[in-house]
């Protein structure tokens, strides 16, 4: 019998439930809530080795017929397939590394750079006024990171909410009805594709008019490519950071000790941020590779065509990688966690993600000094994303 892993049990405490499969099954088949049979990795030299095994592909719009295979009996993998694929996300070398390159060119370590005085400036305008009791993810872990994305891309302000929205159900098809999921990325495509066109046509200093260039000027795009590369840095650098910085806070508020620490030496914040990336990083999963020939992942073997996900979540937690994995430790030397992922599609956003961390933190513990939790918190629903349905806290002086 296959098990369910992604259960009402993984929802209360995903770790109890990686813990387990560790122990038993480190290697596991399941079936997802669509009704897709894949096969789930938790250890993390297994997780590491995976990510960087050429036989494991994501080209899934060349293997149509990889996703419809894996399904079970009345088993719906639309909502995955609805993906915009035309990205290096979702595809191998040689396209992978040519998509990656010309992104790479633009989203340089200058352009981090200077975007960073923006996000404080967001940063503290979000911030001002807050106090009593308040929804911290609704007032600032969910806005903080739409604005820098919509920032980054030239998404024009009144747009953000309702792209936002899109790129929420986008990216957790698994917690979202199939139907609503192809929705929502045929209107995030539309929109910009509208976007890309108004960029041509009036060029601002933005990473979509300088794809637009790459585009236009050097031909080494297809627009399909272009409006596909815009949608994954929408998607994956939107909701990813809102889970860094609100499972970080929901981490430190149930430990006072680390807090105190990180009140005490702010020049700690830069590891404590690679410290929550560990400890309960955004992603529960990768994104889905399948097999192209039989492969044996630690004791089991698998055929070809089967589709595989690494549970980063877990392997972060891997008492054979950590000492004490379970405890949240700030001065932690994180280093070598799999929050980014690894190999060729290591995360292309990662020192913005841990810009806009490390501001995040030293602003919520230097802005809000009296900041205690303020209710319970729950895990949302769904099998990649690994973020809260709400942080409630309290602001008690200061
Ligand atoms: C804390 C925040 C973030 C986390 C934890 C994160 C995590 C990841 C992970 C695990 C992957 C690899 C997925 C896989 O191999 O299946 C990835 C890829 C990627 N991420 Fe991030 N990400 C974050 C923020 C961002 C931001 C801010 C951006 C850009 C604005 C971004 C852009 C990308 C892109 C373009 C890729 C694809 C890279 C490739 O395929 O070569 N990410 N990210």
């Amino acid at each position: 019998m296959i098990n369910r892993v992604f259960d009402q049990e993984y929802l209360r405490d995903p770790h109890a439930v990686y813990a387990r499969l560790r122990r038993e099954q480190p290697v596991a088949l399941t079936v997802t809530s669509q009704g897709v049979r894949v096969w789930l990795v938790t250890r993390y030299e297994d997780v590491k080795a995976v990510l960087a095994d050429p036989r494991m592909s994501k080209d899934f719009t060349g293997n149509p017929h990889v996703m419809k295979a894996n399904e079970i009996e009345g088993g719906d993998s639309s909502g995955a397939a609805a993906v915009v694929p035309d990205n290096m996300l979702f595809n191998d070398p040689p396209d992978h590394a040519r998509l990656r390159r010309l992104v790479l060119a633009a989203f340089t370590a200058g352009r981090v750079r200077a975007l960073r005085p923006r996000i404080e400036e967001l940063s503290r305008g979000l911030l001002d006024g807050l106090g009593g009791e308040f929804d911290l993810m609704k007032e600032y872990a969910v806005p903080l990171p739409a604005m820098v994305v919509g920032e980054l891309l030239g998404i024009p302000e009144p747009d953000w909410p309702k792209v936002i929205d899109w790129s929420g159900t986008t990216i957790e098809g698994s917690a979202h009805d199939p139907a609503e999921v192809v929705a929502a990325a045929r209107a995030t495509i539309a929109y910009l594709g509208d976007l890309c066109a108004a960029k041509r046509e009036k060029p601002g200093d933005d990473l979509v008019s300088a794809l637009v260039h790459a585009h236009d000027q050097e031909g080494r795009m297809t627009m399909e490519e272009l409006v596909s590369t815009t949608w994954l840095l929408l998607v994956a650098g939107h909701e990813t950071t809102v889970h860094l910085i609100a499972n970080g806070m929901r981490a430190l508020l149930r430990r006072p000790d680390q807090m105190a620490l990180l009140r005490a030496d702010p020049a700690l914040v830069p590891q404590a941020v690679e410290e929550f990336l560990r400890f309960d990083g955004p992603l529960s999963t990768s994104t889905y590779r399948f097999t192209t020939e039989p492969v044996t992942i630690g004791e089991t073997d698998l055929p070809a065509g089967a589709l595989v996900l690494v549970s980063l979540l877990s392997a972060n937690r891997d008492a054979a990688q950590y000492e004490r994995p379970d405890d949240l430790d700030v001065s932690r030397r994180a280093g070598q966690h799999l929050a980014f992922g690894h190999g060729i599609h290591y995360c292309l956003g990662a020192s913005l993600a841990r810009t806009e961390g490390e501001i995040a933190f030293t602003h919520l513990l230097t802005r809000l000094p009296g900041l205690e939790a303020a209710g319970e918190t729950r895990w949302r629903p769904g099998m990649l994303m690994h973020g809260l349905t709400g942080l409630p806290v309290r602001v008690t002086s200061g």
